[in-house]
């Protein structure tokens, strides 16, 4: 009997789970993570004293407004404190905003291969996900604005994309925005803004500033190295900061976390580093990869996106499993309608070397 039982709400059983990066690869003794868009070079080393200087206090519950944080990104962005909310990461605060704003019967727009927390943060709140064709495995302005109607509340867009690695540079953020109605919230997830070096990009921060309908996100995750805390943030207007703030669990990011991302957020050595590594091997595997006859998406982020043939002995999947026999754990796409791409992390110089290698293995070349 199923029916006289408790039932979540229309929609709930619906969602496809989300399912994370693999992270082992059984019966192999050196495993190369590089699944998840972590960083190689990990956390700076004051950001790991910092976090672990608070072993000390685990029985005080933390700063349930993390201001201590807010003023640290305040300072390294000339960002006004007040103006951000910190989450445990920012899927805690995407599920947040989406909370805040939509409710059944309203639709939220969200790119064809867009992150795959936006349709799940949607349909959670009882609002349908509608999902805007793409052009060259980037977001494309116009097919998102021919889907707006009346019941747009939000629009997700993910600048630089996951897992295409493609952006879309501020003009066209800026034109996204003009267009759509003012009801409806454009949150912009700039999850690998460190990464970006082009002139035409801007993660959000002046939309943020000017207008009233675009609230940003931000992450500790990926060039902090600290994506085991949870920590990411947001910068809004000051009528969605209060309206997250009204929903959001009292402590929703730990006291770890913050003395972490305070840490992390001043070591601007270590962010240098990290962008350095992440440039140089970006463009490293791009063109090897590339050489061996497997296109690769130019991306902006730290990560790559490999398209492999449909041939039998050469398909995704089976470079997949290839590469996970030799410890190389890269991410399957399919779930983001890209079943003949893997997306690869950009990982250590060892990491980076042994995929290109085993890729000409498993395709029968040298590299
Ligand atoms: C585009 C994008 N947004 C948000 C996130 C979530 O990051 P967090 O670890 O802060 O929840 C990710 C993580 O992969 C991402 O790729």
């Amino acid at each position: 009997m199923t029916a006289n039982r408790p039932q979540p709400r229309p929609g709930v059983l619906d969602i496809a789970p989300y399912v994370p990066g693999k992270s082992s690869a059984p019966g192999v003794a050196k495993v190369f993570k590089l699944s998840s868009n972590e960083t190689p070079l990990g956390p700076g080393e004051s950001t790991i004293a910092a976090y672990r200087a608070v072993a000390e206090n685990l029985e005080d519950y933390p700063d349930g407004s993390a201001s201590a944080l807010r003023q640290a990104i305040g300072e390294a962005f000339g960002l006004d404190p007040a103006r951000i909310v910190c989450g445990a990461g920012s899927d805690d605060l995407l599920n947040l905003i989406a909370r805040a704003y939509l409710t059944d019967g309203d639709e939220a727009i969200h790119t064809t291969h867009g992150f795959l927390v936006y349709p799940i943060a949607t349909q959670g709140t009882g609002a349908k996900p509608v999902a805007a064709p793409e052009t060259n495995f980037t977001a494309d302005v116009d097919a998102i604005l021919k889907l707006v109607t009346p019941r747009t509340k939000m629009v997700f867009l993910a600048n630089p994309n996951n897992p295409t690695g493609t952006y879309i540079p501020f003009d066209e953020v800026k034109r996204l925005q003009r267009a759509l109605p003012g009801h409806a919230l454009l949150v912009l997830d700039a999850a690998y803004a460190e990464y970006v070096r082009r002139n035409d990009y801007e993660s959000g921060i002046e939309l943020v500033a000017t207008t009233d309908n675009v609230v940003m996100t931000r992450t500790f995750s990926k060039i902090y190295g600290l994506a085991a805390l949870r920590l990411g943030w947001m910068y809004g207007p000051a009528h969605v900061v209060d309206a997250v703030n009204r929903i959001r669990g009292p402590f929703n990011v730990n006291a770890p976390a913050i003395a972490a991302g305070i840490a992390a957020i001043r070591d601007t050595a270590h962010i240098e580093r990290s962008r350095e590594h992440n440039s140089r091997w970006l463009a490293w595997l791009t063109e090897e990869i590339g050489k061996l006859g497997l296109p690769v998406t130019p991306s902006v982020a730290n990560f790559v996106l490999i398209h492999f043939p449909e041939t039998q002995g050469r398909t995704a999947k089976e470079a997949d499993t290839f590469l996970t026999k030799r410890g190389l754990i890269l991410r399957q796409v399919s779930a983001y309608k890209l079943p003949n791409a893997l997306r690869m992390s950009v990982g250590t110089e060892e990491a980076n070397r042994l995929v290109v290698k085993a890729l000409a293995e498993f395709l029968g070349k040298t590299a």
